[in-house]
């Protein structure tokens, strides 16, 4: 498979991405322009052209200038990288915005916008280790793009709609308004700086600390010191109205509703600083300052676990999908997938944290257990390891991952399964995780006993059979 042409076609349009024929052999390559090679990615399984595997961005500063009335927005990134290999070429993930210039430290360096990839030449090779920054400036709009994990056409990334912009990003749009290692496996930390028209405001991951607004511009600075993958950052700007609730230890609690935001449906998430104290119990302490939900204009889009500020669709009723957001704070974005294979790990426990929730507010649990097994025998089996980009979304990487913890609990209890995913989370905390770092803190902890609970969830492909003991877990 002549992998350019697949990364060509990647970024190519809308209607191509709808059409089930495979069109490979009528569309010609685009030349390269002279000096460049065909970028390699990062060899991710599910998403193997995204990234780059010499490159550990270990911090990105970026500066947006946006107004919420148009699509087109300004940007200016700044990366902290450090050279994992020597790098003759350096590419990064980009669609849609033009690119203005790029300077590799203080100097201008030649780029090409190649598809999907800005492809970078350094005048002379960087060697591997050092480190170094680079800076893109660009302004455009981002590009249309769909969620290559789903068949219904999502939309990814930033998009700007009645009279808002906001970020939704999992698994490849955080390339759509700035240039990136767009893998979760490199994670980093965030600056932002965000200008805005006065009168509107902005909100996003991390901790805000500055505010300005002078000549008809606010401008808006937020810091997110801990690494999370680039589809975890958001950004809202509209005509929001901001809430603050008290948190549990510490953490400072705000909201963004977008205004005239019926009160029922803030009302959903009323409930966060006890959850906030409950999954603590559970998982150790919360990894951020802060946290909140950002609540967009739109009825349709799914929830994402947004870092620091989940993000949601205005129709959001269940509390208990602010609940999995909430868990996916541990799971997803302080311990981020080191493969996209492994989304069992985000999905499956943010599953899971809805079932303790439910049973710590003395619901009968059972009828919820037997809901999932009814799912997933309805859908096809497979174990829980992700082949294909279509299954990360599917039941089994929710149910059949959240059944897969069930089993292991009831093989050793619930004192060892709380240590098991609070070692789990603290250990890896802000690091990257594979499947086999979960399973070498169950065996440490659980011994042989544990695996073997799991074994038949994660291995599959059957599903095995509906255990008659998983309905007698005491509530707790
Ligand atoms: N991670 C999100 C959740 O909380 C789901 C995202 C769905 N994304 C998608 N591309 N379909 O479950
Ligand atoms: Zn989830």
């Amino acid at each position: 498979m002549n992998r350019l042409i697949l990364l060509l076609l990647a970024g190519t349009s809308v209607a191509l991405a709808r059409q089930t024929a495979p069109q490979f052999p009528t569309l010609p390559p685009p030349a390269l322009p002279t000096g460049f090679t065909a970028p390699t990615g990062y060899g991710d399984s599910i998403y193997p052209l995204l990234g780059d595997a010499g490159l550990d961005v270990t911090h990105y500063d970026l500066s947006i200038t946006s107004d919420p009335r148009q699509d087109a927005i300004a940007g200016r990134a700044v990366l902290s990288v450090t050279a994992l290999r020597d790098l003759g070429q350096i590419s990064l993930d980009f669609a849609g915005p033009k690119v203005l210039g790029v300077k590799l430290g203080g100097e201008a360096v030649r780029h090409a916008q190649v598809g999907e990839k800005l492809l970078i030449l350094p005048s002379t090779p960087v060697a591997a280790g050092t480190a170094f920054t680079l800076t893109v400036a660009y302004a455009g709009t981002p590009a249309l793009h769909l969620d290559p994990s789903e068949s219904d056409g999502l939309r990814l990334g930033w998009i700007t709609q009645a009279g808002g912009s906001y970020v939704l990003s999992e698994p490849d749009g955080a390339h759509t308004y700035f240039p990136c290692n767009d893998v979760p496996a490199d994670g980093a930390s965030y600056s932002l700086h965000l200008d805005i028209p006065a009168g509107y405001t902005a909100v996003a991951s991390g901790v805000q600390t500055r505010q300005v607004t002078a000549s008809g511009r606010t401008r808006t600075d937020f810091e997110l010191t801990q690494p999370i993958p680039s589809y975890a950052l958001t950004v809202h700007v509209g005509k929001l109205d901001l809430e603050t609730q008290a948190g549990p230890v510490g953490i400072q609690i705000r909201n963004a509703f977008p205004v005239g935001l019926p009160a029922t449906i803030k009302a959903t998430f009323a409930q966060t600083p006890a959850m906030l104290g409950f999954l603590a119990g559970w998982f150790g302490p919360y990894p951020y300052p802060v946290y909140g939900v950002a609540v967009t204009a739109d009825p349709e889009i799914p929830a994402l676990e947004t870092a620091t500020l989940s993000t949601f669709p205005s129709s959001q009723e269940a509390p208990t999908t602010a609940l999995h957001e909430l868990a996916h704070q541990w799971f997803g974005d302080s311990l981020r997938l080191g493969d996209w294979s492994d989304i069992w790990l985000n999905e499956g426990f943010a599953t899971y944290a809805e079932l303790l929730w439910a049973q710590s507010r003395g619901q009968n649990t059972a009828p919820l257990l037997e809901r999932w097994y009814a799912r997933l025998a309805r859908d096809p089996a497979r174990g829980l390891i992700a082949t294909r980009s279509k299954q990360l979304f599917d039941s089994s990487s929710y149910l059949r991952g959240a059944l897969a913890l069930h089993a292991l609990r009831l093989s050793i209890g619930d004192e060892k399964f709380r240590q098991i995913l609070s070692q789990y989370a603290s250990r890896f905390a802000g690091k990257s995780v594979r499947t086999a770092d979960f399973l070498g803190v169950a065996r440490q902890i659980g011994g042989q006993n544990a695996l073997d609970a799991m074994q038949p969830w994660l291995v599959g492909p059957a599903l095995p059979p509906f255990p008659k003991d998983i309905l007698m877990q005491t509530v707790r």
